[in-house]
């Protein structure tokens, strides 16, 4: 089935749609992203991730080609023509095209805007929330300035080749002894009745998920940590989870080949991701 993606103003045909050679997303990584999943032909957390959006276009001081409502308003035609009830939204805005140079481009330089769609039946009912995840350590090799969501995705994506290699699904990064996160996700563990994960700064994405999961958490009035964890700790852990747009709350079963709370998915990530779900779909747009 050919999608209907957009770019640029138009909604296209996926086969017809274009961008030029010397987009700067191409040439420098110039360019942010963001991930909404759709559940019920609705979109999860919308405004949190439209936020975002403008929090990485600002650090690397960037045009917005939309506003807030136009947005929403692509998001919810793409759902429509492709008849998306379950999946995800991949929006990538880069600084646009332009002669290649290291330095920034006029200002009249038209930003590059693309989305399009993924679907994927059982995102919501995915059957590893049942089993759990295995994930490996390695080094955090990223740039630092993890918090803007740029489309530079080469280290993760080699983290995952690694993880493949290695029959496991993910790896989780660490950084002067410490976990940073998951390739593409939020990192967690749960010590007694304590949630923790790794407090906000540069050297991590700020997760739309995690920002929700820990308010959700606060008011079901579990404890919660932001605090830096190694991977020690966590191995002797009583559970462990991950976060995203992409997998909710997803319990982590196994690192680096030791079984974490006996090896199968905990108590506190069912809960979570209960509570997530049910809430996110009552507040879905
Ligand atoms: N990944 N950390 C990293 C490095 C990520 O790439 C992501 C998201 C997250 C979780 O953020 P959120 O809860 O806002 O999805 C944390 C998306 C899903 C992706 O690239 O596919």
């Amino acid at each position: 089935m050919t999608r209907t993606v957009y770019v640029n103003g138009e909604y296209l045909p996926e086969d017809q749609a274009t961008i030029s050679i010397f987009d700067r997303g191409f040439l420098f990584a110039d360019g942010v992203y963001e991930v909404t999943s759709v559940l019920d032909g609705k979109l999860i957390d919308f405004a949190g991730h439209a936020r975002r959006l403008q929090r990485s276009l600002d650090e690397l001081e960037m045009a917005n080609p939309v506003t807030e409502e136009d947005l929403l308003e692509i998001h919810r035609e793409l759902v429509r023509a492709n008849g998306l009830t379950e999946g995800l939204i991949y929006l990538q805005v880069t600084r646009g095209a332009a002669d290649r140079d290291f330095a920034y481009p006029s200002e009249d330089t038209q930003p590059t805007i693309v989305l399009f769609t993924q679907a994927k039946a059982g995102l919501a009912d995915n059957p590893m929330a049942k089993t759990g995840m295995k994930v490996i350590s390695i080094a955090d090799e990223r740039w630092g300035r993890r918090d803007i969501k740029t489309v530079q995705l080469l280290y993760p994506s080699m983290g995952k080749m690694a993880a493949k290699a290695a029959g496991a699904h993910d790896a989780w990064m660490v950084e002067d002894g410490v976990v940073t996160e998951g390739t593409s996700n939020n990192a967690y563990i749960v010590k007694g009745n304590t949630i923790i994960t790794r407090h906000l700064g540069h050297e991590i994405l700020h997760g739309i998920t995690r920002a929700a999961v820990l308010r959700m958490a606060r008011e079901a009035q579990m404890k919660v940590e932001e605090r830096p964890f190694t991977m020690e700790e966590a191995k002797a852990a009583d559970e462990a989870f991950v976060t995203s747009a992409s997998t909710f709350v997803m319990p982590v079963v196994e690192i680096d080949g030791t079984p974490v709370g006996g090896g199968t998915p905990g108590k506190v990530a069912a809960r979570l991701r209960e509570i997530y779900l049910d809430e996110m779909r009552k507040v879905a747009v």
